[in-house]
């Protein structure tokens, strides 16, 4: 299996299960002209991301890591008319290019964009009692993931569901000998919630456009 094959399933998917979507297609090229890493969620993985945001009908959903908005887009397009979304992101410059393709998609209003480092604005939001969130989206810096769980756990409430997303790191979870300090982050992000009594979680591991990797599921219980 080769990262060609993973592509072309990937355009197949989009190509039969997601419509036509030329402001998303925008939001990308802009992001591309702007400098910006092509690191965001594949079209298919953004899509899952909504859905699941639908499912659980989330009215409040907080992002860690914003770069041009584009899962953004996608979560705040699931959200009630009355919902709202926190996404927090520690580069001004994507920040600035997030916030013009929030408004380019027509779903600025209920956006707020903090700039600012992830722990920080996860401390400022438990200190306003900006919580609990129904849906909580972790995919900034990997290493700072398990700070960043723990913190999540003080916006949550039973039945929020919090996504981590490049959990696999091409196998480097489950490498004790990795020297990559994402893998290990990933490593300790696992053993916080095989600890944590109030977490029911599980990882899926996934290829695709954005390689092999995989994302964490965690379901707050109490
Ligand atoms: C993988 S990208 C996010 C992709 C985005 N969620 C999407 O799918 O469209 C990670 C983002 O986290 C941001 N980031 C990195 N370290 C951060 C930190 N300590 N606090 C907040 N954001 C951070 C990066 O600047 C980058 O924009």
């Amino acid at each position: 299996m080769t990262q060609e094959r993973w592509d072309a399933v990937d355009d197949y998917v989009a190509r039969m299960l997601l419509e036509e979507d030329p402001v998303l297609e925008e939001v990308l090229r802009v992001s591309a002209e702007a400098g910006l890493p092509p690191i965001a969620l594949s079209p298919p993985q953004a899509k899952f991301l909504y859905l699941l945001a639908r499912v659980h009908h989330a009215r409040s959903i907080l992002e860690l890591g914003t770069l041009a908005g584009y899962s953004t887009i996608w979560l705040a397009r699931a959200l009630p008319a009355d919902g709202r979304l926190v996404t927090l992101e520690i580069n001004p410059d994507y920040a600035a290019v997030a916030a013009a393709n929030t408004h380019r998609a027509g779903v600025a209003g209920p956006i707020q964009i903090k700039i600012q480092p992830a722990l920080d604005g996860l401390r400022e939001l438990i200190a306003e009692n900006a919580g609990p969130f129904d849906l909580i989206f972790i995919d900034a810096d990997k290493e700072g993931t398990p700070d960043y769980f723990r913190h999540a756990l003080s916006l949550s409430r039973p039945g929020t569901v919090i996504v981590t997303d490049n959990v696999v790191r091409a196998g480097g979870l489950a490498d004790p000998d990795t020297e990559d300090a994402r893998a290990r982050g990933m490593q300790r992000f696992h053993e916080l919630l095989a600890a944590e009594p109030r977490v029911s979680a599980t990882t899926i591991q996934t290829v695709g456009s954005k390689g092999y990797d995989g994302f964490t599921l965690a379901l707050v219980e109490r």
